[in-house]
């Protein structure tokens, strides 16, 4: 009786792993990638080369044994890896999109990570060239020694070439195919909405800013990431160039003054008063009478929405790695209309009433079936032109909405109403049809504008009084 067990055994065990045996490889897929300015990944039998051409550094990963000299690689890992140390928040953000979270076991600062699907206190402290893990991404390919891998941190690189790099990571656990799938999907959805938005009919002026003392400069970010999403949003800018001379106030308020929307990256100190901490920063005395859209809007924008518990901004270590969603929030705070089921995850009005962050918890993150990995399909439209509802029914119809849930009503209020006069007239025109249904919709909208654009002249603009406390001298 033995023999008819052993039998199907020693079947299943040829059939399983005879491959392997035969072609004594590491069955890598032989998946070619290549970004610019990035890297490349070539796949060879036993072997891959991961070179990082921007600080020209070659990794080589290896099944097996670690090859002889491969010219070039002076750092080998084996993979898959199963312990990651990290210095940089994005890695762990990378881990969490490809099912990896579980995978990282050290970090500098545990108790700066902000995904709740990690255990922290499982997580230990890395040490100075810790050895106790397999690879250490940061920000220097030379901060752990031979276990270092460089992640790119600066804001050189456009949101897609920057979420790209996860094809980079998934190497190091085979698993260049699907990050290849989900960035793939990823760039196709902050393409079609970024398409989506060429079509408005008054571009809003929007700009990204930082304050920083010591020495005191009042910065206009144009860097590629920033430039590039708030170009994808559809916003556009008057001052083509940034600031000749930085450390002038007049200079910034001067050219910041078409704005109707501001997006500030300062690091602000004082929670729940970060609103008065900006004004003071930027030398504004008397915001709401200067005759400048975003302050008498209140239109100041920032990123860090969600936190973790201790306030950590989520912001790097899971923005980078979903531009597409990133792109959704910013365009959700530029063109509320153009899809009012968009919940904002990191972006929020700092010039509201109150600073509306968000702790994240099983109530916004399912660790079971994370939105990090999921990627919603974006429907290509050239309907959509923009602004005000009010005068043009055919924009209550954007895809995936549906009026009446989910409005984050601390959130859109001035936008639509300061930019209501320039776009009136002539929108109507251009609609043939309209159905029934529309109009219906249209008036609901009305109503409910109504409702609300009374309800925030009463709260948000309304009787607290923005007081500004000078703490700098
Ligand atoms: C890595 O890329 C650089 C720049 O393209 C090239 O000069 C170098 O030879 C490459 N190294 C390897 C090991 O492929
Ligand atoms: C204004 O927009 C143009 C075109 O997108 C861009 O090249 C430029 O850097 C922007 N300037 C500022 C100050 O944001
Ligand atoms: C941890 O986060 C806090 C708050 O954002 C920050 O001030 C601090 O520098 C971070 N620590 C490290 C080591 O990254
Ligand atoms: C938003 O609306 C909800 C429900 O209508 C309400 O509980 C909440 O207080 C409102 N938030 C603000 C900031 O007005």
């Amino acid at each position: 009786m033995r023999s008819n067990v052993a039998f199907p055994v020693a079947l299943t065990a040829l059939l399983c792993c005879g491959p392997h045996i035969v072609l004594g490889a590491c069955n890598f897929a032989k998946t070619t990638i290549s970004t610019s300015p990035g890297f490349n990944i070539v796949v060879s039998d036993n072997y891959k080369v991961l070179n990082d051409t921007t600080a020209n550094i070659a990794y080589g990963l290896y099944c097996d044994s670690q090859p002889g000299n491969i010219n070039g690689v002076t750092r080998w890992f084996k993979v898959p890896v199963d312990s990651v140390g990290t210095r940089i928040p994005v890695a762990s953000g990378f881990l969490e999109a490809l099912g990896q979270r579980s995978k990282l076991v050290a970090a500098d600062f545990p108790a700066n990570l902000t995904n709740i699907c990690i255990d922290k206190s499982k997580v230990k402290t890395l040490g100075d060239s810790d050895t106790s893990v397999n690879v250490v991404f940061s920000n220097s390919a030379s901060s752990d020694e031979s276990k270092s891998v460089r992640l790119p941190s600066d804001d050189s690189l456009t949101p897609l070439q920057r979420a790209e790099w996860i094809k980079f990571v998934a190497a190091f656990f085979n698993l260049e195919e699907q990050a290849s799938t989900l960035f793939d999907s990823i760039s196709a959805a902050y393409t079609c909405h970024a398409d989506n938005m060429r079509y408005l009919k008054r571009a809003p002026h929007a700009y990204w800013v930082e304050y920083m003392d010591s020495p005191t400069t009042y910065q206009i970010i144009t860097s590629a990431y920033q430039k590039n999403l708030l170009a994808s949003a559809g916003a556009t800018n008057a001052s083509t160039d940034g600031l000749a001379d930085n450390t002038n106030v007049a200079a910034f308020q001067a050219a910041v003054k078409d704005a109707d929307f501001v997006f500030d990256q300062t690091q602000l100190k004082k929670f729940g008063q970060r609103i008065t901490e900006w004004y003071s920063d930027f030398g504004y005395k008397d915001p709401q009478n200067q005759g400048v859209s975003f302050l008498s809007q209140r239109n100041i924008w920032r990123t860090d929405k969600y936190t973790s518990k201790s306030g950590v901004s989520n912001y790097p270590e899971f923005a980078y790695v979903r531009p597409d969603l990133v792109l959704q929030d910013l365009i959700s705070v530029l063109e509320p209309t153009y899809d009012r089921t968009h919940a904002q995850r990191w972006f929020f009005r700092l010039g509201g009433t109150t600073e509306d962050t968000t702790v994240i918890s099983a109530s916004n993150y399912d660790c079971a079936k994370p939105w990090m990995s999921v990627v919603d399909k974006c429907t290509a439209r050239k309907d959509f032109s923009g602004g005000d509802v009010e005068e043009d029914p055919s924009s209550a119809t954007s895809p995936g909405s549906n009026n009446g849930n989910k409005e984050d009503n601390s959130t859109d209020g001035g936008s639509s109403s300061s930019r209501a006069g320039k776009i009136a007239g002539g929108v109507i025109g251009g609609i043939a049809i309209i159905v029934l249904a529309i109009v219906a919709t249209h008036y609901y909208n009305r109503h409910r504008r109504r409702a609300r654009a009374r309800a925030l002249s009463e709260t948000a603009f309304g009787s607290e009084s923005i007081g500004l406390r000078n703490t700098r001298h």
